[in-house]
Formats: C-alpha cells, structure tokens, sequence
C-alpha cells in the first residue's frame, strides 16, 4: 500500500468495500482483553460481511505478549484452523496486538496479509502506519521484526472513546512531537485544543509521519526526525523499567523532549519563547517526578548504547525553531548532563 493513501484510512465505507475485494480465505481477528471488551463489540455493530465468520485469537494484554512464545501461539492455531496464504489476520487492538500480529502475519507462510484496526491513539499515529513490526526478546524491545506494510488500515477515533486517561496522554506525546519536528500549526492546534485529539488532529499527525516515513522507508535518514525527544526518553524508559518503575513510552518521550528542546536552544538557537511554550505544555500534561532524582550516569550507560552515536558523541535530533528540526546532531556527555539537569529542576 502507498502511504499516500492514507486520506482512505478514515473512511469506513471504503473500509468495508476492499474489506470484501479481499478475497481472503479465512479471516483471523486478534485482539487483547480490553480489545476484546471494549472494541470488538463496535466492530460487530458495524457488521462487515467478510468478519461474521471470522476467528478470534486474544492474548494477555501488555507488552509481556509480544514474544516469540505468544507468537507460536497464535502460529499453531492458524495451522490447526488451515490458514493458507489467501488468510488474512486483523489486529484489533494498540500497538502492542498491531507489533505483534503484524510480526505473525508477515512471518506466517512466509507472508499473509494483514489489516490494522488501531485502538489506541499510539496506534493510531504511530505504531499501526509506517510499516514496522516486531517482538521483544527477553527485555530487548522490538528487537526481531521486520519492514511489513498493512493491507488495509481502518483509523476509527470512535475507539478511543473507552480508553484510559494515561494511555490517551502517552499516545499524544508522539503528536506533539509531530508538531514540534515538522507542522507549527498541528502543534498550535494541539496546545489549544481539547485534550482528546480530534480527527482532524489524528488525521494531520498520520499524514505528518507517513510524509517522513515515505521519504526514507528504511531508517538510513530523515526517519530520524521521528527520534525526536527519543535519544533521552528511550534512556528514561530503559532505565525506569530495569529498576521497576511503572512507566509509559510517551511520558518518558515527553520528558525527553524538555531535554531535547533545551540542547535545541543550545546547540541551533531554538528561540527561548519558543522552548519556554514547549516546557510549559509538557508541565502541563506530564508527570516527571519519576526522573527528577536520577542522576545523568544512570542514564549515561543508555544512551553511549545507540548505534547511531560517533565516538562518545551522542546522536540528536533537534529543533530549529518549532515545526523545523534536522538529524544527526553530535552532543559530548557533558552538555547532555547539564541539560538534563536544568531540567530536572523544572521537574521538583
Ligand atoms: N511499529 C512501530 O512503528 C511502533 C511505533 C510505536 C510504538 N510501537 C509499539 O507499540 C506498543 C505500544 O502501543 P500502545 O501504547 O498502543 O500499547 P498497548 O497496545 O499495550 O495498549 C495499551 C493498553 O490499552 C488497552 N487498550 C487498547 N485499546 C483500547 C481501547 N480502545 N479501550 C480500552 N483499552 C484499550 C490495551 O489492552 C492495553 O492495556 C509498544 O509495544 C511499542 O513498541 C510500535
Ligand atoms: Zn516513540
């Protein structure tokens, strides 16, 4: 599928129709509980032909199911159910069942197809679109997966009518982050807008990453503009989970933009009204007690880790100005360290 395409990812007559044109032998729907409770009942009530018969597969909600062991799973029941390779696999769900089923599908005969149904607003602008999918191992996130794109991807805001507050917030991270890279005005509608995104704002948030994603499939370059507030937050997150901190990935990405946005003002000029806005919507949604005490060598062994750095030179993603951002940026320890402590200081 062209990303371009996306405009029809919002339209659920179009859905239902290529739904059809499918031709699919069988049709496999997997969800997680909550997917299971909250969202399949909507997709019944919408009664589309092709998925009256269709088998359901549900796994253990959380990121403990994207394994290679819930992957045999689900492998062993399409084999007993015949799938063959006109199947088609439907992941209904957050990016956990979109990684995962993906993962399935695009391993499974060597290929079957499969269609997105994003239920959370990460999902919806981020994990579900672009053409990534993949497991963990052991705690190694998204390490085995591959570059699959989706058959077909239905985004139905309506879903995120029943999901809980702090998922809703740690998914619209990434849409500020969309702003902030590339489109001043989606961040301007976001700062004033109501704190669930509308469709237009989703709508603008898919067509921003999709934009980026199609310029460079592969990650080799402009990708990595989507790193923004990722180099620390990444850090942040690992960091919280080996010492067994509840977190979520867009509250850490939050954090790491305040960060990020500072070393912008530092290293390209980033206005101080603007970086002033941009820790001013992030105190206003976020809370960052969980990071305020960490001192920068817990996160330090983190962040020398990524592959993309040079020497002891951290790799950056930064912002000119808000809406206006550019790659690979090499930082030394010591500019990240006080960075990171002035705003810690913002975070007491
Ligand atoms: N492939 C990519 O490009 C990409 C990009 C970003 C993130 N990801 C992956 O996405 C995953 C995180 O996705 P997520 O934040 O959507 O988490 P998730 O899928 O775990 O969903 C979060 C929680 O919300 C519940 N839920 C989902 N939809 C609901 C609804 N409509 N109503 C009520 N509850 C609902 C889920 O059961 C879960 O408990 C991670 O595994 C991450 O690695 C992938
Ligand atoms: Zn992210």
């Amino acid at each position: 599928m062209r990303n371009t395409e996306f405009k029809s990812f919002f339209d659920f007559d179009q859905f239902k129709q290529k739904m059809a044109n499918l031709n699919a032998t069988r049709h496999f729907i997997i969800v997680d509980s909550n997917t299971l409770e909250h969202c399949l009942p909507q997709l019944d009530l919408m009664a589309i032909p092709s998925l009256q018969d269709a088998e359901l597969i549900e796994v253990e909600p959380g990121e403990q199911s994207k394994t290679i062991e819930v992957c045999s799973g689900i492998w062993k029941t399409l084999l007993e159910a015949d799938a063959d390779r006109k199947s088609a696999v439907i992941n209904l769900g957050g990016g956990m069942i979109t990684d995962l089923g993906g993962y399935v599908a695009a391993a499974f005969k060597r290929g079957i197809r499969f269609i997105n149904i994003p239920t959370t607003l990460l999902a919806m602008i981020d994990a579900a679109i672009g053409g990534k999918v993949g497991i963990n191992l052991d705690h190694h996130k998204n390490q085995i997966g591959h570059f699959a794109d989706a058959e077909l991807i239905w985004v139905h805001p309506s879903f995120l009518k029943t999901l809980p507050d702090r998922e809703l917030i740690s998914g619209k991270a990434e849409m500020y982050k969309h702003g902030l890279i590339a489109d001043a005005s989606h961040w301007g509608e976001l700062m004033n807008g109501d704190r669930i995104p509308d469709t237009e704002q989703i709508f603008n948030s898919i067509r921003i990453k999709l934009g980026i994603v199609e310029t460079d499939q592969r990650e080799s370059g402009n990708r990595k503009l989507l790193n923004f507030g990722h180099t620390i937050g990444h850090a942040l997150e690992a960091w919280a989970h080996q010492v067994g901190y509840d977190t979520r990935h867009g509250e850490a990405i939050a954090a790491g933009m305040m960060v990020e946005s500072l070393l912008s003002k530092d290293i390209l000029g980033l206005s101080k009204n603007e970086l002033i806005e941009i820790q001013q919507v992030m105190l206003l949604n976020y809370d960052f007690s969980l990071w305020k005490s960490l001192s920068f060598d817990d996160i330090m062994p983190y962040l020398l880790k990524d592959k993309k750095n040079e020497s002891e030179r951290v790799n950056f993603t930064l912002l000119h100005s808000i809406g206006n951002s550019s790659i690979d940026h090499f930082i030394a320890p010591d500019l990240i360290k006080s960075a990171l402590s002035k705003t810690q200081e913002m975070w007491r």
